[in-house]
C-alpha cells in the first residue's frame, strides 16, 4: 500500500495582496497549497490567484459555493480557469448542486470539496436553522456522504471527526482539515481542536494551518517542525 502523502494549506487571512505575497515568498518550499479565502478574493480578485501561482504556489480556493446548481457549475468552471487546486462548495446546496459541481472536475484537474456543517454551528444554533430534530454530528456525516455520493472529491471537516469520515468513505474521499494547533498552543476561537500528528493519524489529507503559523515567532521553523513530524 502506498500512503499518501499529506498536503499542507496556509490560510492567508490577511488584507491584501502584498501581505498575502509576502507570506507566499517567506513559505516557499515548506506549503503545499495557499489558502485564498472570502476577504482576500473580495478584495484583490483572481489577479491575485495569478500572483501566488507566478510563484510557483497552488492555490486553495475557499469561496464556499451555495447557489442554484447553474450558477455554482458555472462559478466551479470559472475556479477551474483560474488553474486552482482545490475548491470549497456548501454541501447544504444540495445533492444536484454537487453533482453540477463535481461535472466540472470531469473535464478539469481540481478537487471540489464539501463544507458539510460549518463549525462556527453550536448545535442549538443548527437546530435553530436546519429543524428541531437537526443532530449536529449525523448531519455532518450524511451531508459527507452526500457528497460522496454526488461525486465530490471530499469534505472539509474537524480533524476530530476525520477517522470516522475515513472508516466510512474510504481513504480515497479527501479530508480537509482546518483547526490544527500545536501541542500546547492556544485554540483561538476554534473550539474542536487537534494536533498535526493526530489529524494525520486519522486520516486527513490537507491539514489547514492558520494562526499557528502565522502567529507564531518563527513561522518556517513551526512549519519545518510540522512537516518532520509528520514525515513530509
Ligand atoms: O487560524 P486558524 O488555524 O484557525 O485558521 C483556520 C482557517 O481555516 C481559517 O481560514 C478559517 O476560515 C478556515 N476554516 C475553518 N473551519 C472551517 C472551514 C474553514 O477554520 N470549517
Amino acid at each position: 500500500m502506498t500512503a499518501r502523502k499529506p498536503e499542507i494549506a496556509l490560510a492567508l487571512d490577511v488584507a491584501n495582496q502584498q501581505e498575502a505575497l509576502a507570506w507566499v515568498k517567506k513559505t516557499k518550499g515548506l506549503v503545499d497549497l495557499y489558502k485564498v479565502g472570502l476577504q482576500l478574493f473580495t478584495a484583490e480578485g483572481p489577479g491575485l490567484v495569478k500572483a501566488i501561482q507566478k510563484e510557483g504556489g497552488k492555490i486553495f480556493l475557499d469561496l464556499k459555493f451555495h447557489d442554484i446548481p447553474q450558477t455554482v457549475q458555472k462559478a466551479c468552471e470559472s475556479a477551474a480557469a483560474l488553474g486552482v487546486d482545490l475548491l470549497t462548495i456548501h454541501a447544504l446546496g444540495g445533492v444536484n448542486m454537487m453533482q453540477a459541481a463535481a461535472k466540472v472536475m470531469q473535464s478539469n484537474p481540481l478537487r471540489i470539496v464539501a463544507v458539510t456543517a460549518l463549525t462556527s454551528h453550536s448545535e442549538e444554533a443548527w437546530q435553530n436553522q436546519v429543524g428541531q430534530k437537526a443532530a449536529l454530528a449525523n448531519d455532518a456525516l450524511r451531508l459527507a456522504q452526500n457528497a460522496k455520493a454526488a461525486g465530490l472529491a471530499g469534505v472539509v471537516c474537524s480533524a476530530l471527526e476525520a477517522k470516522n469520515l475515513k472508516t466510512k468513505l474510504g481513504d480515497d474521499f479527501v479530508l480537509v482539515t482546518p483547526g490544527i494547533r500545536l501541542s500546547g498552543g492556544n485554540a483561538d476561537d476554534q473550539e474542536r481542536v487537534a494536533t498535526p500528528e493526530l489529524a494525520v493519524q486519522n486520516g486527513s489529507h490537507v491539514l489547514v494551518l492558520g494562526r499557528a503559523v502565522t502567529e507564531s515567532k518563527e513561522p518556517c521553523v513551526v512549519l519545518q517542525n510540522i512537516r518532520n513530524d509528520i514525515k513530509l
